[in-house]
């Protein structure tokens, strides 16, 4: 496809409608998005230099929003259409012991922006940007807590702070009484004191007063607004009580994702009422078990969590954040060599019943353990796009998904279920058009799933095309299908006749037989359907530019 050809006039085409249709992007829009997580500091510069970064430091390395842009190329290539970048409110400065604020995550005044990260023009140019390609913004954002150096780390409240580098609040009075959190609990221990220690105290914002209530929600209207935001993840949900969410998500007005940063379900559930949805931990810690203990995880317990949120989250788990790592956790190639494992490790978040989020740098293969050694300097990757890559597997995984989707509209609608298995080493996951076998098994493995007729999924003699290595199989004649993996590999299989249309997908394989190997492929379905467009809008503007010719000549 002319990919490149049809940009100019996609770009104009996409600057046109998204001036008129400028309207905030919900819940059930964001479900056919998959996300690129990102930390500013450590994605790229905008002057393209590739200085030094030793996480250890803590220190800022020169990432910013025009670095974004100027990779903006590279996500999309991967077939994501949504990126979440890391907090974007002016924070901290100067904290000795505990590092620079390059995260995001230590506030100080919510109503300037982090100058480390370039001006209000350059973070609406990033926001155009994305829009411009039919991509969303997702913003981090902190509510529960501001921080300012203590002058005096033995003292207490209120003393060693000064309160009026707290922005908007600027007085103590906007703060609960200082104490730090001592017992998990107790709820109201967890809502009300502090996080952080003597040295680096997260001071707890009063969330309990309506004044100070009304002025947050006051600031996430006007933030999402100035900035154009599509989408918000929302920070330590968890230390602010329930009854303070619903207000502050219809004030934002685009789709909330929290973190409640838990393994427990049934504790969890009731802020999937509060906002839009939950960055889904449970699930998180399961899949994290099964695979970093290689074979001796247990991945029925990936499938016990799911069930768990699928009965009690609110809209089940279609609205979740689905991620296997994040800035808070260690990489699972922190523990784990096997590339077997890591493959089906990085599938997961691609073929459930939530919205895919991958956290930057897992594409490159990055090792980095507890924080903060898993907050690494992608340039220092070169941001490898080869074939054999992870970040080629990423690709396939999206073009899965958005192939799934546009083959049969149920996909993000109907739930993900799990076929028992044989061995707590394998785990089979149906999604119609989806059928996606899983295996902790390792390298030097072969271990077999069981698709007996009685789970009902398909007919017989049915060809089925494994998307990551275009290998076909057949059922069985009563609709049975066993397969044994080879070397630890993990499995997608979707029926042939659901991979003719794109043409991004092993479509060799597919029923008209047309079109490229998915390692040829272009991108993902949307970029295709982007160019369509572009094309289309380019034979309009000709059409109309010989109109215009013809009628002078004559
Ligand atoms: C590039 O930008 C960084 C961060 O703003 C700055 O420290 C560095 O000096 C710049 N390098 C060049 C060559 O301009
Ligand atoms: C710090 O606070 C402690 C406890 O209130 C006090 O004894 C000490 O003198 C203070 N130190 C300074 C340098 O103000
Ligand atoms: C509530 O917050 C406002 C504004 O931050 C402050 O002026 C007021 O004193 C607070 N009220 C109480 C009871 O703490
Ligand atoms: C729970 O925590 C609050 C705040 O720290 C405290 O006032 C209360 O006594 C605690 N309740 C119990 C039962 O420990
Ligand atoms: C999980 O959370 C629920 C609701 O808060 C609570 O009742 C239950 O005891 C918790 N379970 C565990 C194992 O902590
Ligand atoms: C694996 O997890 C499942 C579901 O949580 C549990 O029922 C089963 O006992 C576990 N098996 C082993 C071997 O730990
Ligand atoms: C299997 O993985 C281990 C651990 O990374 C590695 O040492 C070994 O070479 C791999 N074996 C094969 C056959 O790929
Ligand atoms: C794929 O091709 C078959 C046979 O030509 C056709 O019936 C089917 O509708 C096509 N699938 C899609 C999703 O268009
Ligand atoms: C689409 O998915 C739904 C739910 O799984 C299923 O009932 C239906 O048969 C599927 N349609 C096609 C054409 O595969
Ligand atoms: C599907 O395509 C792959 C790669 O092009 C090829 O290796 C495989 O043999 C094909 N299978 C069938 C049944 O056509
Ligand atoms: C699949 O494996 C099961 C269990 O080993 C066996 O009973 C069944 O006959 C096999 N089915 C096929 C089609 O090979």
């Amino acid at each position: 496809m002319k990919y490149l050809g049809g940009f100019a006039t996609t770009t104009l085409l996409s600057t046109v409608l998204f001036s008129i249709t400028a309207l905030a992007a919900s819940a059930d829009d964001w479900t056919k998005r998959s996300i690129y997580q990102l930390v500013t500091d450590r994605f790229a510069l905008g002057n393209g230099s590739t200085p030094s970064c030793d996480t250890s430091k803590k220190k800022y390395c020169g990432g910013n929003w025009q670095g974004i842009i100027s990779k903006l190329d590279y996500i999309q290539e991967m077939g994501f259409d949504a990126v979440w970048i890391s907090p974007v409110v002016e924070n901290v400065e100067g904290t000795p012991s505990d590092g620079d604020a390059y995260h995001g995550y230590w506030a100080q005044n919510i109503n300037a922006l982090n100058a480390h990260f370039g001006s209000s023009d350059d973070l609406k140019s990033l926001s155009k940007a994305l829009h411009e390609r039919g991509m969303y913004l997702m913003v981090d954002v902190v509510v529960n807590h501001l921080v300012a150096v203590p002058s005096n780390t033995s003292s207490v409240w209120p003393e060693p702070f000064d309160y009026s580098l707290l922005q908007p609040f600027g007085g103590s009075d906007s703060f609960h009484p200082q104490c730090f959190i001592s017992d998990y609990n107790n709820q109201t221990d967890v809502e009300q004191c502090w996080l952080g220690d003597a040295s680096l105290p997260l001071m707890d914002v009063d969330t309990e007063n309506s004044t100070v209530v009304d002025i947050l929600y006051d600031w996430i209207k006007d933030v999402v607004s100035e900035y154009n935001i599509d989408g918000l993840r929302v920070d330590t949900v968890k230390h602010v009580r329930q009854e303070f969410w619903p207000g502050f998500a219809s004030n934002a007005g685009v789709y909330t994702v929290g973190e409640v940063y838990i393994g427990n379900v049934s504790y969890i559930a009731p802020y999937t009422r509060g906002l839009d949805s939950v960055l889904d931990y449970p699930t998180y810690f399961a899949v994290y078990d099964a695979f970093t203990n290689g074979p001796s995880g247990n991945m029925s317990s990936i499938a016990d969590a799911v069930t768990q949120t699928q009965n009690q989250y609110n809209h089940g788990a279609f609205y979740v954040g689905s991620f296997v790592e994040n800035q808070d956790n260690p990489r699972l190639q922190s523990t784990v060599s096997d590339q077997s494992i890591v493959k089906n490790f990085i599938i997961w978040p691609f073929i459930n019943d939530g919205i895919p989020i991958l956290y930057y740098g897992q594409e490159q293969g990055y090792q980095g353990g507890d924080d903060p050694a898993n907050r690494e300097a992608l340039w220092l990757s070169g941001y490898n796009t080869d074939e054999n890559s992870l970040f080629t597997l990423v690709k396939t995984l999206n073009s899965a998904r958005k192939q799934a989707i546009s083959y049969n509209q149920s996909f993000l609608t109907t739930q993900a279920s799990f076929i028992t298995q044989p061995s707590t080493s394998v785990l089979a996951i149906s999604k119609p058009p989806l059928l996606t076998l899983l295996t902790n098994g390792g390298n030097s493995s072969s271990l077999t799933w069981n698709i007996p007729s009685s789970a009902g999924l398909y007919d017989a003699n049915v060809m089925l095309v494994d998307v990551l290595t275009c290998e076909t199989v057949t059922t069985a004649s009563d609709g049975s299908l066993n397969v044994t993996s080879s070397n630890g590999s993990p499995k997608i299989f979707m029926p042939s006749q659901a991979l003719n249309t794109s043409g991004t997908l092993c479509s060799k394989n597919g029923t008209d037989g047309s079109s490229t190997s998915p390692s040829k492929s272009t991108g993902s379905a949307r970029a295709l359907i982007q160019a369509d467009v572009g094309i289309l809008a380019a034979v309009t503007w000709l059409t109309l530019f010989v109109v215009v010719l013809g009628t002078m000549l004559v």
